[in-house]
């Protein structure tokens, strides 16, 4: 039986590549709107927000990840990326949204935020918009400048940075089991 649902959640990819066209602000309302509407523990609600839709701004963000992040440690492919003058972390995308929490006021503060950031990345994509959870985004953490810069508070930090845009390239889904994945099955 069709389910928009379960189409939306099996067909979403993270998309690198995008349109430079922007986000209307009504999707992006509609973003946050998806976001605001996932569960927390207590109904606390540790998620925040910071929407950056000028491009310059998020082009400095990606140089600042790429001055701040040391590869070293990292594998061969990642070293390799940062090395390539072309490489930008946050993929040319015309909207980034940074999920920030207070880590350490719940320890369901993370998950939280994470959780927001899947009903972000799947209303984009039921929206038409493409979308990548870019984890190399936490980078910023270690410049409590920027971060301030950027309206974070003291006590806050980026857990889940997220692009959004058109996409200008189309993934097609992998091939995914779950049977492998399913430890036990009791009853
Ligand atoms: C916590 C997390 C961190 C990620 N960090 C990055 C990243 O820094 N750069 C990137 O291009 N993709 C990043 N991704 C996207 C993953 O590479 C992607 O989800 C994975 O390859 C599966 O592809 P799919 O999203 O198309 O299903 C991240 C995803 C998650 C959940």
């Amino acid at each position: 039986m069709p389910n928009p649902v379960m189409d939306a959640i099996a067909s979403r990819r993270s998309v690198r590549r995008y349109e430079t066209k922007p986000v209307p602000p009504k999707l992006v309302s509609e973003l946050l709107r998806a976001a605001v509407a996932s569960p927390s523990a207590m109904n606390r609600q540790h998620w925040r927000f910071v929407v950056v839709s000028d491009k310059e701004r998020i082009k400095e963000l990606s140089d600042a990840v790429k001055r701040l992040f040391n590869p070293h440690g990292f594998t061969r492919q990642i070293a390799e990326r940062f090395k390539n003058k072309e490489y930008t972390v946050f993929y040319g995308a015309p909207l980034l949204i940074l999920v920030c929490a207070d880590r350490h006021s719940s320890r369901w503060a993370e998950i939280e935020c994470g959780i927001a950031a899947e009903n972000m990345l799947l209303a984009a994509h039921s929206l038409g918009l493409g979308s990548c959870f870019v984890g190399l985004g936490q980078t910023l953490n270690s410049d409590r400048l920027l971060l301030s810069a950027l309206g974070i508070p003291d006590d806050h930090e980026i857990i889940a940075p997220l692009v959004f845009g058109y996409p200008a390239e189309k993934t097609p889904a992998p091939a995914r089991t779950f049977e492998d994945k399913v430890l036990n099955r009791i009853g």
